[in-house]
């Protein structure tokens, strides 16, 4: 019989209650915990809480656990790298782990031109400050499309790019100057994928036309899959427009694979689905199963900066790197083609068991980035932002940790590790949830 989650307590139970409790006196109130779960143990795709509570994690850490929670031999390098070296700053010094990370990322990232250089950050937002500042330095131009919908982190650089919830940006203005947002293909949306791209291309044409001159343009930053704007899937015509466009006009693309990349998709990087290539793209989040790292990847000719242009104390650190290397090691292994099987099965499954249901309005996905929108009424296509908020609190208190996305999906991104069983039973009570309302 597979594995269920296992609730043997009321949520949370006192131990955790406890730890939440704490939590809630002292950590910033900007956080968002949409349910009080403690992870005390993490193994796989499960979370122990300190209960004993088992429960079946379908969000890895927010899409972080590429190999899985605590998967033995991540484990193990950290231990070793630990016992080694735990910290130099690779910004003024070198070690080993850094440039042979540096080289294994450079080879299998699809840059157009190759010959890729790579920086080192700690987190997403740093890998987009730092596209951010390669495209001005490099264009020496100032301006820059983002699209709506879209998150690229939130420090004030990367927030300004971001357009997702506008609890993100109120009250944090004025943002960097000389950002423009323009519409993102959503096909769900418009009915089709040849409307939706249609008016996607319309906008940014009325963009050029009125208030943008292009060749003020540094360069545009797009998510080859939207992430946290509701797992929305382009048609692949929209970022060989987009592509075509920077050609013409000489700016660059920008691609922020930090949720879709490092295999999630069943290909290492999502732009590999449509064949298009960036002229910089930025990781983070799955790069190092779980530890802070980031990398904002440009062929040399771009990543022209002189010495202290652009640095970070912490960015590359040796465990860090070292756990990237094996992550690269496992992902190859077994994990993106897992990524790639499971997640058709996964998605098929859901489009079975929930496709048909009244508060269904769309299953849709790549891999193990699945989105299931919550909608009012099928025919109507109206958002069910509530609902989708219930079901992500009811899903906890049977055990399945789910994440919501953009304003009424509920997302799946599990460790790429997942096995069909895990699939097939998170499917199932997702299920059973939605059948019982
Ligand atoms: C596409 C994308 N870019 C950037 C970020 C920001 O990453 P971080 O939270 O590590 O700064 C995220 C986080 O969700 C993301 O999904």
């Amino acid at each position: 019989m597979a594995r269920r989650p296992l609730i043997r307590t009321e949520l949370p139970g006192p131990k955790a209650k406890a730890i939440v409790e704490e939590g809630e006196a002292w950590t910033s109130p900007s956080y968002t915990r949409d349910y009080p779960l403690v992870a005390a143990k993490g193994e796989g795709a499960w979370i122990i809480d300190p209960d004993g509570n088992e429960f079946l994690d379908m969000t890895a850490g927010i899409a972080v656990t590429s190999t899985g929670h605590c998967h033995p031999e991540i484990v193990k390098v950290i231990q070793d790298q630990a016992a080694n070296l735990i910290h130099m700053s690779g910004t003024d010094f070198y070690y080993p782990v850094q440039g042979a990370l540096a080289r294994e990322l450079a080879k299998r990232v699809p840059i157009k031109g190759g010959d890729v250089r790579v920086y080192f950050g700690n987190s997403g937002t740093e890998a987009n400050e730092a596209a951010m500042k390669l495209a001005r330095w490099y264009t020496g131009r100032p301006n820059f499309i983002a699209f709506l919908g879209a998150f690229h982190g939130r420090t004030m650089g990367a927030l300004s790019l971001t357009a997702s919830k506008p609890r993100q940006k109120e009250r944090f203005a004025p943002f960097v100057p000389g950002v423009y947002h323009a519409y993102y293909p959503d096909a769900y949306r418009e009915g089709s994928a040849e409307v939706a791209l249609k008016r996607a291309i319309a906008t940014l044409d009325d963009l050029f036309a009125t208030v943008l001159p292009a060749e003020e343009v540094a360069g545009i930053f797009v998510e080859p899959i939207q992430g946290e704007g509701g797992y929305v899937l382009p048609p692949d015509a929209f970022l060989k427009h987009l592509r075509a466009l920077c050609d013409k006009h000489g700016m660059l693309l920008i691609f922020d694979e930090v949720q879709s990349g490092m295999g999630r998709t069943g290909k290492l990087w999502a732009c590999e689905h449509s064949g298009v290539q960036p002229d910089i793209l930025t990781s983070a989040k799955g790069i190092a199963s779980g530890l802070p790292l980031s990398a904002m990847f440009a062929t040399s000719k771009v990543m022209s900066w002189p010495p202290g242009a652009h640095a970070s104390t912490f960015g590359g650190n040796p465990i860090a790197c070292a756990t990237a290397l094996k992550t690269i090691e496992l992902l190859e292994r077994e994990y993106i083609a897992n990524a790639a099987k499971v997640g058709a099965f996964m998605l098929e499954r859901l489009k079975q068991k929930v496709g048909h249901l009244p508060m269904v309005g769309d299953v849709r996905g790549r891999g193990l980035m699945i989105g299931v929108e919550i909608v009012l009424d099928k025919t109507t296509r109206a958002r069910n932002p509530d609902l989708r908020n219930q079901l992500v609190m009811d899903a906890f208190a049977k055990g399945l940790l789910i994440l919501g996305a953009g304003r009424n999906t509920i997302r799946f991104c599990p460790s790429l590790t997942v096995t069909e069983d895990e699939a097939a039973v998170a499917v199932d009570v997702f299920a059973e949830l939605l059948e019982s309302r």
